[in-house]
């Protein structure tokens, strides 16, 4: 295990792991900051004089601040740290190039701050997930290319021959994140803070939703499944239950994702051929989604009695219960009949958040619950009773926040869509929004146990590392088994 804390072996040399514990605290920080302005236009939906009348704080530039703050802050700094751990670990050498590694550190930080600056400032491309400008976007670009040097040149100088699987899924997230950044933010600047899309139209949108929902595909998901394969072996003690589904999984998800975007587009002006296609891909990504999620809940075969008293085991587990409840969610949404009923509504932010509180937090929190001890050369935490509050804390959170907007989402669109026998609409708008106020207070409220938790988490964090300190770890001499 790598949780030795021992002085460099003669020649072994010793792990990078400095990068590791900035990454993991970051995330950490990052998740409070972005739940907590979650939280904030939470409120704002339920009672909108919480805007104050004060533009910073308007519900439509703090909004793509939330998104910006958990997907790219919390999300991508605890998929920074695990990956460059992981990578490691299971290559059996340091990072290749670690003053590379703590400039993506560095760079990475400065983007979320220059997004912390420009969103509520109102500075945005208008692109959902990519809203910030080019000066930006170009930032990104240059420490996204350094981190796939760092990972790619690590896998590289590997001290073993196999490539574990998890470094398959990171490296899918890398490339294809880097692909999908450099297309969807090709823009033509005007000025320092604007610029226009460099596509039009119909392309515009085909191009900004392949972004979009592979930014939920390899973002939200290949990068988090790289922390699947990886933590859920390591706290269950057992080996993957089964490595060839895994290379199945790998390469059924990584295709099929690609040709789902059109689903966000449905009844547009898009082609009606390219909606069909979308809607097809979609129906098919439950099968690679579900393999995966299953192959994951069942390492736990022969160790399920652990789950009753480890509650990191508990949130790498129940995420992939929320896993396969959004992947399962999302076809059936991607059915242009049932898409004719759920998009537009509070619906759709149900499945995001299923996927998001459920899957990607609770992935990444016991991912870190696993790292941040070994980093400060502690076996565990510094209260285990802090996870186990934490973790029934957010899987409350999550149930109140997602049957809320399960609901509301059903009842607004059943609402909008009621005519009367001449023809005229049965209620108006405005009395949807009405009716919706109740379900919008219990998502505040799950959002608050959501956040709590966090919190919670930040302060067993500080006192972890408080009482431990930094280490660094020996890399053995002879390669262990991997998983
Ligand atoms: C305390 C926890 C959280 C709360 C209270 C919260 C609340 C919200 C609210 C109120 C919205 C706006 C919904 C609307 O426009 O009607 C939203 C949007 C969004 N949130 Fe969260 N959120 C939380 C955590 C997260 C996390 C951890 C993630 C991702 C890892 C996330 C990802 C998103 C995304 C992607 C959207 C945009 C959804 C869409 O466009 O349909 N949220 N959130
Ligand atoms: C098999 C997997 C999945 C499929 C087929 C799928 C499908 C869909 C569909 C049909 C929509 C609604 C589009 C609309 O009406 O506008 C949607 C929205 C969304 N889904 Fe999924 N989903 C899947 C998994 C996930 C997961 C695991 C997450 C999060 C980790 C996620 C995050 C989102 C987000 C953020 C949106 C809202 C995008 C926006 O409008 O801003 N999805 N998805």
């Amino acid at each position: 295990m790598a949780n030795n804390a021992a002085s460099a072996a003669p020649g072994g040399g010793v792990y990078s792991d400095t990068v590791v514990r900035l990454f993991s605290l970051a995330a950490v920080v990052w998740g409070v900051v972005g739940m907590l302005v979650g939280v904030i236009i939470a409120a704002q939906l339920t009672w909108p004089e919480l805007n104050f009348g004060i533009s910073f704080l308007s519900y439509g530039r703090l909004r793509p601040l939330h998104t910006n703050a958990v997907i790219f802050a919390f999300g991508g700094c605890a998929l920074f740290a695990t990956s460059y751990h992981v990578v490691q670990r299971t290559c059996q050498t340091r990072l290749f190039a670690p003053g590379l590694a703590l400039f993506t550190f560095w760079g990475w930080q400065l983007v979320i701050l220059a997004a912390a600056i420009t969103l509520p400032l109102g500075m945005t491309s208008g692109k959902e997930y990519a809203e910030l400008e080019w000066p930006i976007d170009i930032l990104i670009t240059v420490v996204w290319v350094s981190y796939a040097i760092v990972f790619f040149g690590t896998v590289g100088i590997r001290k073993v021959r196999h490539i574990y699987v998890a470094n398959w899924f990171f490296g899918a997230f890398i490339l294809a994140v880097a692909l999908l950044h450099l297309v969807n933010s090709a823009a033509v600047p005007v000025s320092l803070f604007k610029s226009y899309s460099a596509y039009a139209g119909v392309q515009d949108a085909m191009i900004q939703w392949w972004y979009g929902h592979n930014a939920v595909g390899f973002f939200l998901t290949a990068g988090f499944l790289g922390m699947m394969y990886y933590f859920i072996p390591k706290q269950a003690g057992r080996p993957v239950y089964s490595y060839r589904l895994s290379i199945v999984h790998f390469w059924a998800l990584i295709f099929t994702y690609m040709w789902a975007g059109p689903h966000h587009l449905h009844y547009t002006a898009l082609p009606d051929w390219t909606q069909s296609i979308g809607m097809i891909f979609s129906l098919v990504l439950l099968a690679p989604s579900w393999g995966g999620m299953i192959n994951g809940i069942m390492t736990l075969s022969g160790a399920w009695h652990k789950l009753r008293d480890d509650p990191i085991l508990k949130f790498l587990i129940v995420s992939l219960s929320f896993y396969g409840m959004s992947t399962f969610e999302g076809p059936m949404m991607s059915i242009k009949t049932v898409n004719a009923l759920s998009h537009y509504t509070d619906w759709t932010v149900g499945h995001v958040h299923s996927g998001a509180l459920g899957w990607v937090g609770l992935i990444s929190m016991g991912s870190l619950y696993y790292l941040i001890p070994r980093l400060f050369g502690r076996s565990q935490m510094y209260s285990v009773k802090a996870i186990e509050t934490h973790f029934w804390l957010a899987t409350i959170g999550i149930v109140l926040y997602i049957a809320a907007m399960w609901i509301a989402g059903v009842m607004q669109g059943l609402m909008w869509r009621a005519v009367n026998p001449d023809g005229t609409l049965v209620y108006t708008f405005v009395e949807s929004v009405k009716a919706t106020f109740p379900y919008y207070v219990v998502r505040l409220l799950g959002g608050l146990l959501y956040l709590s938790g966090m919190i919670i988490m930040l302060w067993n964090t500080v006192m972890t590392a408080r009482s431990g300190r930094a280490v660094e770890v020996a890399i053995p001499a002879v390669a262990p088994a991997h998983a």
